[in-house]
């Protein structure tokens, strides 16, 4: 997405920072999040989820967003946005996120954050916020005109960001050119006003992009994915309909043979094993063999994990006190970021 030099160079900023997070941790912020759309699956897990546990316990400061307002970027409904954000945070919950360690809060709930907005906006031009690729992206896929709220969310990203000082986001490719004009936004801030918000990095997964089942990127709207939430039986049936091919022998192909492929990369990332070796020894066993051995993967791993999160949902009171524990504790920072922003700013009244 982001051109390939701006790639290359935030590709080996975040190799430096992944380094000295081990041996410096109290230097970072983080700050990441998600759409509250649907469920987590198994992409979000082993791309994202996992590595924010790891960053928790690493000792760094830990901030988890759920996006609310940009589910509103690319669709005109906030239909199930209530109970798709109390899964969320059992999602998270059940993955690891410990509430006491990680601030994990929704965005419309703390209006001190969307009130850099106001600012910010008059840091950047019509033109930048026009050639941003993901917007453009999204654009085309929503199938949309360009809403006021799809073209200036960028924007309002970098307040998410810049709220709690965040100054590492692990975020995926396509969040790149975000990540590019929160650095803008908050150097132009700084030279105009005065020195208030950190440097931004992001922190770009090392663990290859997981496929759906068919090989295809993984996704709720295809059909391919396996949700953290799912059951046992639930995850043995998309698996056991998923589409493999004629050809007996398993090989791992993913370029010819994406169904098969999807598949044993699965059971690799949940077993920790060599997709291709996983192949070998399937061999002649065929799509049953390796659908069976996928299937018991999958819910190997995730048994504790969907374990933690049937306790959650049986709790929805304490999954609620989580989040207005966080969002608490969300306003109290936004509080004060906005008090500096408006005393640099000498809008104090
Ligand atoms: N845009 C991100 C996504 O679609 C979600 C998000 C919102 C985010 N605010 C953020 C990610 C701030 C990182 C930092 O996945």
């Amino acid at each position: 997405m982001a051109n390939e030099g701006s790639y290359e160079a935030a590709s080996k900023r975040s190799d430096e920072i992944a380094a000295d997070l081990e041996v410096h941790p109290e230097k970072y912020t983080m700050l990441t999040g998600d759409r509250p759309t649907g469920r987590l699956h198994l992409g979000h897990y082993f791309g994202t989820l996992k590595g924010r546990v790891e960053l928790q316990e690493k000792g760094c400061r830990t901030n988890v967003l759920i996006a609310d307002y940009q589910v509103i970027t690319d669709r005109d409904t906030t239909e199930h946005i209530q109970d798709n954000v109390y899964n969320m945070v059992m999602d998270y919950l059940a993955c690891g996120l410990d509430p006491n360690k990680t601030m994990i809060y929704c965005h419309s709930a703390v209006p001190a954050c969307n009130q850099l907005m106001l600012p910010f906006l008059s840091l950047v031009s019509e033109a930048e916020l026009q050639r941003n690729p993901t917007v453009k992206a999204e654009m085309e896929a929503s199938g949309h005109e360009l809403t006021g709220l799809l073209l200036t969310y960028p924007v309002h990203q970098a307040c998410d960001i810049l709220f709690c000082k965040g100054n590492v986001v692990p975020v995926g490719r396509d969040q790149l050119p975000h990540i590019e004009l929160t650095r803008t936004i908050a150097r132009r801030f700084n030279n105009r006003y005065g020195k208030v918000f950190p440097e931004v990095d992001a922190l770009l997964s090392d663990v290859p992009l997981l496929p759906g089942l068919d090989g295809r990127k993984m996704s709720k709207s295809y059909g391919n994915a396996i949700s953290i939430s799912m059951t046992a039986e639930e995850t043995a049936k998309r698996i056991k309909k998923s589409q493999t091919d004629s050809e007996r022998m398993i090989t791992f192909d993913p370029e010819n043979r994406p169904g098969v492929s999807g598949l044993l990369s699965t059971a690799a990332i949940c077993t920790g094993r060599d997709a291709a070796e996983i192949a070998e020894e399937i061999g002649m066993g065929g799509s049953g063999q390796l659908k069976k051995y996928t299937t018991e993967a999958v819910n190997n791993y995730f048994e504790p994990i969907r374990e933690r999160r049937h306790q959650f949902e049986a709790d929805l009171d304490y999954v609620k006190d989580v989040l207005h524990e966080g969002n608490r504790r969300a306003n109290e920072v936004a509080e004060k970021t906005l008090g500096e922003v408006q005393e640099a700013m000498g809008m104090v009244y």
